[in-house]
């Protein structure tokens, strides 16, 4: 029998672009499901994508979409990559930029076109390769959810996973009759968000199944705190809506293969030689001393305001920590000022994969202290690699980090839970787990816990695969 085809479109996927965790979703979902299903994986292609790298080849084809009324042509080109399809639209407006979607903290003012451009790109995929199910994420690709409902002569059925709700695709009202969309759907029920064009309602509300990464994000999105002035939308669709919390890829995150590492480890003791060397590499001293990391984009959603408030404080009692990432400017030189003061405070400004494996390799700590958190990944690669996630109990870190107080019970992986978004709560947090770190038995029972605790996409995946079947009804089986 047939597998049924799936395409799955994203904006950004690893490892041929990526600014978050969603990239990281493109890739290793996918490949989850290629046993049971034909994935096709599509993307654009950014000009900053190597095509040597990863032989691209291309183009393969080419067709025209319209755009509003403008005919915009878009050359297709192809990769196998790992044994899987990847797909690259190009075209100028949409690819020949030097950021994906603007500088840090901003977004490009032909966004709506660009990626409303992408979205008819994937459904005339979709069209040409028949697709049974498009897998459409955030609002980059949202757009596709409208367009396949429209057309009646495409089968394909659509699921839309929300990886953040903070960031809608709200454009100004002219977004409408350039990307050609009837003005009937520019009410309430529709796409229209106090009179502009909101293209993650376009998802929400035209998708067939609407998945976000969470079980508990899902239900926290219901609410006015988190609900990013899209609770009444979705509370409208909650019998589409669910939640599936997100896997990582235990081949590409695994501390007993990572060629990145110094030595490949199985047991929370083969870490010290990793953590030895790192503490060399970064210029800190005392592999005795407990290692926190912090590894992700400054922005405020990640509690980096939190954070700094209670840095210095850290910083003074006995650790080191180690802090990974880029963002918005405006933080950079309020960590240095910490950093000056505290020789344990270890900075790196940028992105570096290889260097992002050893550090967890290295950790005792990994500091998470977002202020919501559709999923997260780093907290499931953290306890991968032998370290204790330290995090805000909201969002995917609830579902996916229990109190290791709850260790005994749970096969999650565990950790130091947090319930309130201040530097007080982080900083008692924090000296809990100093607690924690001088009774060496006790954090290596949490370590190997957690290195054992199931963070695969198995259970996940599942869900996705009955979530398509469902939808496909009597199409796919
Ligand atoms: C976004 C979310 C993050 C999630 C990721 C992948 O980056 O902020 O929580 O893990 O998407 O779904």
């Amino acid at each position: 029998m047939r597998k049924p085809k799936v395409l799955f479109a994203a904006s950004e996927v690893y490892p041929f672009a990526k600014t978050g965790g969603l990239a990281d979703v493109g890739y290793s979902l996918p490949k989850a499901l290629a046993n049971a299903f034909d994935v096709a994986v599509v993307m654009p292609l950014y000009h900053t994508v190597d095509r040597q790298k990863y032989a691209i080849e291309g183009p393969t084809d080419s067709f025209d979409v319209m755009l509003g009324s403008e005919r915009r042509t878009v050359s297709l080109y192809e990769s196998r990559y790992e044994e899987r399809t990847y797909l690259f639209v190009y075209e100028p407006q949409l690819c020949d930029r030097d950021y994906l979607y603007g500088p840090p903290g901003e977004g490009y003012d032909d966004n709506a076109e660009r990626f409303g451009l992408f979205s008819y790109a994937v459904t005339e995929l979709a069209r040409a390769m028949q697709s049974d199910i498009v897998h459409l994420n955030d609002w980059q690709t949202a757009l596709a959810a409208l367009i396949i409902a429209d057309d009646e002569t495409l089968k394909a059925r659509t699921v839309y996973t929300i990886h953040n709700l903070a960031y809608q695709g709200d454009f100004p009202k002219k977004a409408l009759s350039a990307l050609g969309i009837d003005k009937r759907h520019f009410t309430l029920e529709g796409i229209e968000y106090y009179d502009r064009v909101n293209l993650m309602k376009a998802g929400i509300g035209y998708a067939d199944a609407v998945t976000t990464v969470s079980p508990t994000y899902a239900e926290e999105i219901l609410t006015h705190r988190f609900g990013c002035g899209l609770e009444g939308y979705l509370e409208k669709h909650r019998t589409r809506l669910s939640g599936i919390a997100n896997g990582i890829d235990t081949e590409h995150f695994s501390p007993q293969t990572d060629k990145s590492l110094l030595r490949p480890y199985k047991t929370p003791r083969g870490k010290l030689s990793n953590k030895k060397r790192y503490l060399e590499d970064a210029g800190l001293e005392d592999a005795g001393l407990p290692l926190f990391i912090f590894i992700g984009r400054f922005t405020w959603q990640k509690g980096i305001d939190m954070l700094l408030e209670a840095l210095p404080q850290m910083a003074a009692l006995p650790c080191n920590i180690a802090i990974l990432g880029e963002g918005e400017p405006r933080y950079h030189p309020r960590f240095e000022a910490v950093a000056e003061a505290h020789p344990n405070l270890h900075l790196f400004f940028g992105y570096d994969e290889a260097l992002a494996h050893r550090m967890y390799a290295a950790a005792d700590f990994l500091l998470m202290p977002s202020l919501f958190e559709p999923c997260g990944l780093n907290q499931m690669i953290a306890a991968h690699y032998g370290a204790v996630p330290i995090v805000h109990a909201v969002g995917g870190l609830a579902d996916t980090v229990a109190p290791i107080t709850r260790m005994q019970e749970t096969p999650t992986a565990c950790g130091i839970t947090f319930d309130e978004a201040t530097p007080e709560a982080l900083l008692a947090a924090f000296e809990t787990a100093l607690e924690l770190y001088r009774d060496a038995k006790a954090w290596s029972r949490a370590a190997t816990h957690n290195m054992h605790a199931d963070v695969s996409w198995g259970q996940s995946a599942s869900a996705y695969a009955a979530l398509y079947r469902k939808i496909s009804g009597s199409a796919v089986k």
